[in-house]
């Protein structure tokens, strides 16, 4: 159990610098707010919920083709969205200020104002003809992508929560008008299903049906599933139906034919939008708040996170008993390096006692550790697994060991 609510916060921002997780940003220089820097478990465990998503959302399914578009684009396009009159955030004052992130492209006289995308859907929007004309995709189907997106957030907080460089993993799903209804319930499903599998409690995750009055001013329907960090329930997700209003609008301002020409039914028509967009870094925040944990072992305190294997940015760590017997490091180091083939996140540790090697291990999340001790050259063959959220210890035969732990590491 985490003792006060209130500090959990700061324990997880100050487990994630200490065990080189997530850092603030330029930090060296005083930071610089709503900017934070991933270090490599942090990426590690980025990368994981990034390729899991891509498998889920993409490769597993027919209907759904990737994308990498540019993040700077033509400003035209960002007047046809919308969001060069609209994407606004309210002032103290009661001034309106608009958050997206101006550049200039080019040189002197010639240089024009464009923007940073405020979100990655932009880019798939203006490709929909390209798409087509490639691909000749039969709706329904869907654009994805996974990229950065930024906004000049008025008041950046809450660590990675709300920052003004940030990820999103975006679908475009393009559907008749007639089914936008029935495919929002189907994404609302893969949400839920998506959030059950990275470990997310289901009764820390939370629909909210978002009024006309709050919702962005491209959508007709928003749920925003929202989750119990631990400063209050915010916004993890959002799905909404963004009718025909971005294909229309960039087909008027570019003279662009965008329509959808349905071979069976003989019909022309511009197909609508549900979005379901998950941000990459809230995601990170809240596998992480769920995974947290404080205990007792051996009559010490310990932090663990209990992620899932499969988010883990470690997956196994193998220890020598000893640092300075040769022979136990030069077995540990085989075991090692048979895992590393099968696993590749796999850590070799031999720093300190085997307690400390533990803490830290538990500390970045790792399911388990394996021990080489005299026994293992001398007795049995067997290594010590233990099990990061029990503490379990198991002896387990060499030849058996990547068997044991595949099993365990795909759950
Ligand atoms: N394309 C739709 C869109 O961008 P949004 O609700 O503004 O909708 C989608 O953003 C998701 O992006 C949010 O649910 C959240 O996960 C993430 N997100 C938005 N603003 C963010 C910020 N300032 N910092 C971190 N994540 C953010």
């Amino acid at each position: 159990m985490v003792d006060k609510k209130e500090n959990k916060m700061d324990k997880i921002v100050s487990l994630c610098k200490r065990r080189g997780f997530i850092f603030q940003g330029s930090e060296i220089y005083g930071g610089f707010a709503g900017f934070w820097d991933y270090g490599p478990y942090g990426l590690a465990l980025k990368n994981n919920i990034k390729n899991l998503w891509w498998q889920i959302f993409v490769e597993e399914r027919e209907d759904i083709y990737g994308m990498d578009t540019s993040v700077i684009m033509n400003p035209r396009a960002w007047e046809a969205s919308g969001h060069v009159a609209g994407f606004a955030d309210q002032m103290d004052n009661g001034n309106k200020f608009n958050v997206m992130f101006k550049t200039s492209v080019g040189a002197g006289e010639e240089s024009i104002v464009s923007y940073l995308r405020p979100e990655t859907a932009g880019g798939m929007f203006v490709n929909f003809k390209n798409i087509m004309d490639s691909l000749s995709p039969k709706i329904p189907f869907g654009l994805a992508q996974v990229g950065k997106a930024f906004r000049n957030e008025i008041a950046p907080r809450d660590f990675v929560f709300r920052s003004r460089e940030f990820e999103q993993m975006e679908v475009e799903y393009f559907v008749k008008p007639a089914d936008w209804e029935k495919y929002f319930e189907e994404w609302k499903k893969i949400i839920s299903m998506w959030c059950k599998i990275i470990g997310l409690e289901k009764s820390h995750t939370h629909e909210l049906e978002v009024l006309d009055k709050e919702r962005a001013h491209y959508s007709k329907r928003t749920i925003d599933f929202e989750f119990d960090y631990p400063f209050g329930r915010k916004e993890l997700y959002g799905l909404a139906y963004r009718t025909d209003f971005d294909l229309k609008s960039h087909s008027s301002f570019s003279n662009a034919d965008l329509y959808y020409y349905d071979e069976e039914t003989k019909e022309k028509f511009i197909p609508h939008i549900i979005e379901p967009s998950l941000g990459v870094d809230r995601t990170i925040l809240a596998v992480l708040s769920e995974a947290y944990k404080e205990d007792e072992m051996n009559e010490e305190k310990r932090i663990y996170l209990a992620l899932k294997p499969i988010l883990a940015p470690i997956k196994v760590a193998v220890f020598p008993l000893l640092k300075n017997k040769p022979q136990l490091v030069k077995k540990a180091r085989e075991i090692y390096e048979d895992l590393k083939k099968k696993f590749k996140a796999v850590e070799f540790d031999d720093n300190g006692n085997i307690g400390k090697r533990y803490r830290k291990q538990d500390e970045i999340g790792t399911p388990f550790c394996v021990t080489v001790d005299f026994d293992t050259l001398e007795k049995d063959k067997k290594v010590t697994v233990r099990d990061r959220d029990s503490g379990k210890q198991e002896r387990i035969d060499i030849d058996k060991l990547i068997t044991y732990l595949s099993e365990k590491i795909s759950l």
